[in-house]
């Protein structure tokens, strides 16, 4: 079905048009927009004193209290599904003690999900640890494997309750960035360093377990992880470096996946790799608001390259969006994007979902600045502003479903 613009409507639909079925949703991080995550490594991070993170989480968005409102904006725009986080540090905050109330906190999360016709994707992890897990030893940690699935099964009210989707990590390949840059990715402006390898290892481990503890207690749940996969192609001269470049940064991680039900694809931007495997910075390109190439395109090139990669994996794209100021420019990005994507799907890549990231402006490890919300929040009151964006891009989820 196409989706067309009505006459007399403020904004049109967005202009592409996806198969039945296709999964309409928005992303949101959970340390990110709950608040007060105490327990966990980045919570301690961000207050200690001499910080290096420039701005605390503090309250966040709230969302711990108002995810209620939260999933009715996503409803009531139209969207079908919901990716949203669980806290280990929450749901375990002291080693071996999981804590039943958060459990049910999050159970009742994914019951008030079913009742608004929205479909939960939850991520179990995304950059942030109990802090007593990290000061023990963290990854590193002989048994982190078996503490990371003890979390998991302390979660099985929670997924039973009604999870379609479950995402293990969010993003490893840039979790396992960490020990070489303290502090989070917005401040990067072109590229990604290069992933620790031990890290990457244990992390691709980790959840290869995780799958297979998910799939035995809890079949017909989908699973798979996110992974940050930017556009980047060879300059001239330097394909074997672009190669190089793209297999340790994420192609390692999407291969790992071989064999999940689906691979999560963060695309955001993209760029050229020049020889010797730098980045090659465009002076001249439009940025966003985290200092990244305003490239809507692609979205398509990351997903055409994890297609040619792992060429029987479904693909859903769990988060995509702009931190910008100007809603405008968010929704002809947007658009664009969402048209790049479509142009990939035509070419043969196995898509079966768009999750924009973010449904709320939130903060962004360590700042406050970007805006990648479809709504926005006010900082005192936590009222939720929607932006025209929030229904243009919602208005195609009636016209899929
Ligand atoms: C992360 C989000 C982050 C977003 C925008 C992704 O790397 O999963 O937590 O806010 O990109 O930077």
């Amino acid at each position: 079905m196409t989706a067309t613009a009505r006459p007399g409507t403020p904004l049109s639909t967005p202009s592409t048009s996806f198969p039945a079925g296709f999964l309409w949703g928005v992303s949101v991080g959970a340390h990110q927009t709950e608040g007060n995550n105490l327990g966990s490594d980045w919570w301690f991070r961000e207050n200690e004193p001499g910080s290096t993170v420039r701005e605390r989480s503090g309250d966040a968005v709230d969302s711990y209290h108002r995810w209620r409102e939260d999933f009715d904006l996503a409803a009531g725009a139209g969207f079908t599904d919901y990716r949203f986080g669980v806290e280990w540090a929450r749901i375990e905050p002291v080693d071996g003690h999981p804590s039943r109330a958060q459990v049910d906190h999050y159970r009742r999360m994914v019951d008030g999900a079913a009742v608004r016709g929205l479909r939960p994707l939850l991520t179990l992890h995304h950059f942030t640890n109990p802090l007593w897990f990290t000061a023990s030893g963290g990854w590193g940690r002989t048994d982190a494997i078996p503490r990371f699935l003890r979390y998991i099964d302390a979660l099985a009210p929670v997924i039973d309750a009604g999870v379609a989707r479950v995402m293990t990590f969010n993003e490893p390949n840039v979790l396992a960035t960490f020990p070489r840059i303290a502090a989070g990715r917005g401040e990067l402006s072109e590229g990604l360093p290069e992933p620790d390898e031990v890290l990457a290892r244990v992390l691709i481990e980790t959840h290869q377990a995780a799958v297979a503890r998910l799939r035995d207690r809890h079949p017909g749940v989908e699973l798979g992880w996110g992974i940050s996969v930017q556009d980047y192609r060879a300059a001239p001269g330097a394909e074997a470096d672009a190669e190089t470049y793209s297999e340790t940064r994420d192609q390692q991680f999407v291969r790992a996946a071989v064999g999940d039900d689906f691979v999560g694809v963060h695309a955001y931007t993209g760029g050229l790799i020049g020889i010797g495997g730098k980045p090659v910075v465009d002076p001249h390109a439009e940025r966003t608001q985290t200092g990244w190439a305003v490239l809507p395109d692609a979205l398509g090139g990351a997903v055409r390259r994890v297609s040619r990669i792992a060429p029987h994996l479904p693909i859903i794209v769990t988060e995509n969006g702009i931190a910008t100021a100007d809603d405008r420019r968010r929704i002809t990005f947007t658009d664009a994007a969402l048209a790049s994507l479509r142009g990939a799907m035509d070419d043969g890549a196995d898509v079966r979902g768009y999750f924009h990231w973010s449904l709320l402006d939130n903060w962004e490890w360590g700042s406050w600045s970007p805006r990648f919300g479809l709504v926005a929040v006010d900082p005192e009151t936590f009222a939720r502003i929607p932006k025209p964006s929030l229904a243009w891009l919602g208005s195609l989820g009636p016209v899929i479903r």
